[in-house]
């Protein structure tokens, strides 16, 4: 096997199970140090199980690999900052953030209550933003002290829902919206101390997903969905040889990567004057017909 990652120091949060779990593997068994976060909570958030992430770091470990656990709340700044130092006092360093723990409270929009809203931002926004904060300035440091670029990897993990929509999440689909365009700013920032920052919108039959059947999900889909088929991908990305590559999404699922493209202006219509209220009917049905429709849940645009 190309050990790809080979000596890169990693941490992945969310990784006592479903994608994260099968990330923090598959970097160890392509040669990188593995920092395994979680908190070992449910799919709501509730709860906290410290040997959820033990029990990775253990797997790795079995297997010849080095890890280490950290149980913490992906939320907690301090925590966060925390989790480099135990990857710098563990492993020499880090090189790589895959930020992947989440959860989900799903309502529709007039039933949402501000805990769910609240809560589901707070693990997947500043879920997000709080490990990043950590690194990005750690790797600051490092690129300052060093007078050199630190090679280092931001990887986010958004949703297809985040990108398309969907019904009845409005604040998972707000937060992981949030963290693809967070991605494109996080890539403009840290692209001078030699860091690049990508987001994946993964597809995986885990818990979260399989909580939302109401029927036994058929073998066919867990195998076709396992999230042993994105984590190359992540792989790849925290390996040296990504470096050319900063602020994309790829859209993930099975066999296929996908790169997905993001906002960007469409359809237009200037004049000298500015726009009269009463005008715009017309003109904004011309803007529509001529524009791109949206892409439905699964990224397609079909006419
Ligand atoms: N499975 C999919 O199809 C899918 C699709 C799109 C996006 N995602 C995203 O992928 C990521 C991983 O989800 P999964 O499907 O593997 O779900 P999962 O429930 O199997 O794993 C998520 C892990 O995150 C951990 N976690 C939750 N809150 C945490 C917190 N506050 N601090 C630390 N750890 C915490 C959980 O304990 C759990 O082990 C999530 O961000 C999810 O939104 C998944």
């Amino acid at each position: 096997m190309d050990r790809i990652c080979e000596g890169r120091v990693a941490v992945v949060t969310g990784a006592g199970r479903g994608l994260g779990r099968s990330h923090a593997l598959e970097l160890a068994r392509r040669g990188a140090r593995v920092v395994v976060n979680d908190l070992g909570g449910e799919p709501d958030g509730t709860g906290s199980d410290p040997a959820v992430a033990e029990a990775v770091a253990e797997e790795i470990r079995a297997a010849g690999g080095e890890a280490v656990a950290s149980g913490h709340d992906v939320s907690d700044s301090e925590a966060a900052r925390e989790r480099v130092q135990l990857a710098v006092d563990t492993f020499g360093g880090l090189d790589v953030l895959v930020a992947n723990a989440g959860i989900l409270r799903d309502r529709t929009l007039a039933g949402m209550t501000d805990e769910d809203w609240d809560t589901v931002v707070r693990v997947h926004l500043r879920g997000t933003f709080a490990p990043s904060r950590a690194a990005a300035a750690y790797w600051r440091d490092r690129a300052k002290a060093t007078g050199a670029g630190v090679d280092g990897r931001l990887i986010c993990t958004t949703s297809p829902v985040g990108l398309y929509g969907n019904f009845g999440q409005t604040n998972y689909i707000a937060a992981k919206g949030g963290i693809a365009s967070f991605t494109l700013g996080a890539a403009q920032e840290l692209a001078r101390y030699g860091v690049t920052a990508n987001t994946i919108a993964p597809t995986a039959a885990t818990r979260l997903v399989l909580a939302l059947m109401t029927d036994e999900p058929p073998q066919e889909f867990l195998e076709k969905f396992d999230p042993g088929f994105v984590s190359p991908v992540v792989a790849w990305l925290a390996s040296p040889q990504s470096s050319a590559v900063t602020g994309r999404v790829f859209d993930v699922r099975g066999n296929r990567v996908a790169l997905v493209e993001s906002w960007r202006v469409g359809a237009e219509i200037l004049r000298d004057e500015p726009w009269d209220a009463a005008d715009l009917g017309d003109v904004v049905a011309d803007l529509v017909a001529k524009a791109a429709p949206n892409p439905d849940i699964s990224g397609y645009v079909h006419d």
